[in-house]
């Protein structure tokens, strides 16, 4: 019985003066004392045929060897450990840094800024709606008769639950938002993501974004609309850039038009980006239809008012001559990064 005690300490001894030249070393530590097969599992299975009144005096022994065991396993792999880091390895504290790559803004980003910017120095303020729009609101508010072809189920994306809710198709929406819930003087933009059910091509997608611009007073007339959008063009692509005002239809203004600016590339001689014309379309315009007031609860004999609404990803792909709408969505970093917000 005095022999299993002696072992047990001779082996505690053993432990306290191992020492480990390398992490295989301290592992053959670990599976010679505390491994399934190693000596303190012996030396545990020995208590069984201890008589009862040393069992208690051998229990505490044993307890001893295995914390010492795994303390001593504990600092071997710690000598190891720092031994190999504290070895040749010193860090140069003075070679420089690693770089962190800058992101830039998103071409759409820092367009629709500046858009904000130069319609803010003139008193225009900022505001936005919802992208799921009722029917109201997207078009009949809008003067948009119900066989509109805009309706049809080819360009609008209604909501499967409930056919008078859908994705805005135009920016248009928020201008009745804010005319059925303010009263004029009305100076705004809205700029906003638009859906509409297109196949997906180098001209076209199913989102993209808008800007929307209204002006409602007493006595706003077209020559306002005129020069307010003669200012953008210039502030937008240049001094000498001018602008042209073609006849057209929208259901909610009357009269309407559409914008043109001179080409900023050959100055208006012809060239690709103009089509050999001398002059591109930035948006439509027009004043704001006497009926959609009414819609409103404004007063037509007393209110008028004007609306544009532009593409950002035209104006975009205009200024910097990107002729595939769907870069803009791939967000491949090789593009993104070559537009900066100071151009
Ligand atoms: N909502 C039109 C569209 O999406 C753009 C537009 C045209 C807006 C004329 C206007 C406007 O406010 O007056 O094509």
């Amino acid at each position: 019985m005095q022999e299993i005690f002696d072992k047990a300490n001779s082996v505690l001894e053993e432990i306290k003066t191992t020492v480990a030249e390398n992490a295989e070393q301290a592992e053959q530590f670990r599976i010679k004392y505390l491994g399934t097969k190693g000596i303190l599992k012996d030396l545990f299975g020995a208590m069984a045929q201890l008589p009862g009144e040393h069992k208690k005096e051998y229990g505490q022994l044993m307890n001893t060897l295995k914390a010492s065991a795994e303390a001593k396993l504990e600092e071997l792999k710690l000598n190891f450990d720092s031994g190999k880091s504290s070895s040749k390895e010193i860090p140069d504290l003075t070679a420089p840094g690693y770089d962190i790559p800058l992101g830039s803004r998103h071409p759409l980003s820092i367009v629709r800024n500046k858009i904000i910017s130069i319609f803010s120095r003139i008193g225009f303020v900022v505001a936005e709606g919802p992208e799921i729009e009722d029917d109201w609101h997207n078009f009949t508010a809008l003067n948009t008769p119900q066989d509109h072809p805009a309706r049809d189920m080819q360009d609008t994306f209604f909501l499967t639950e409930n056919k008078n809710l859908m994705l805005r198709t135009h920016t248009s929406s928020v201008q009745i938002r804010k005319m059925e819930s303010e009263k004029p003087p009305l100076r705004y933009i809205f700029p906003g993501r638009v859906y509409r059910n297109e196949t997906i091509s180098a001209r076209a997608h199913c989102t993209f974004h808008q800007v929307e611009g209204l002006y409602i007073d007493e006595h706003v007339s077209f020559a306002d609309l005129k020069q307010t959008m003669y200012y953008f063009a210039q502030e937008m692509f240049g001094k000498n850039v001018e602008t042209r005002f073609r006849p057209s239809f929208f259901p909610f203004t009357e009269p309407s038009a559409e914008m043109d600016i001179s080409c900023f590339v050959c100055g208006g001689k012809g060239c690709p980006v103009c089509k050999h014309s001398g002059w591109v379309e930035i948006g439509g315009c027009g004043m704001v239809d006497p009926s959609v007031l009414e819609n409103c609860k404004l007063d037509p004999k007393k209110y008028s008012g004007f609306a544009f609404g532009m593409g950002i990803e035209r104006i975009t792909m205009l200024k910097y001559q990107i002729n595939d709408l769907r870069l803009f969505f791939e967000n491949d970093i090789r593009f993104l990064k070559q537009f900066s917000a100071a151009d």
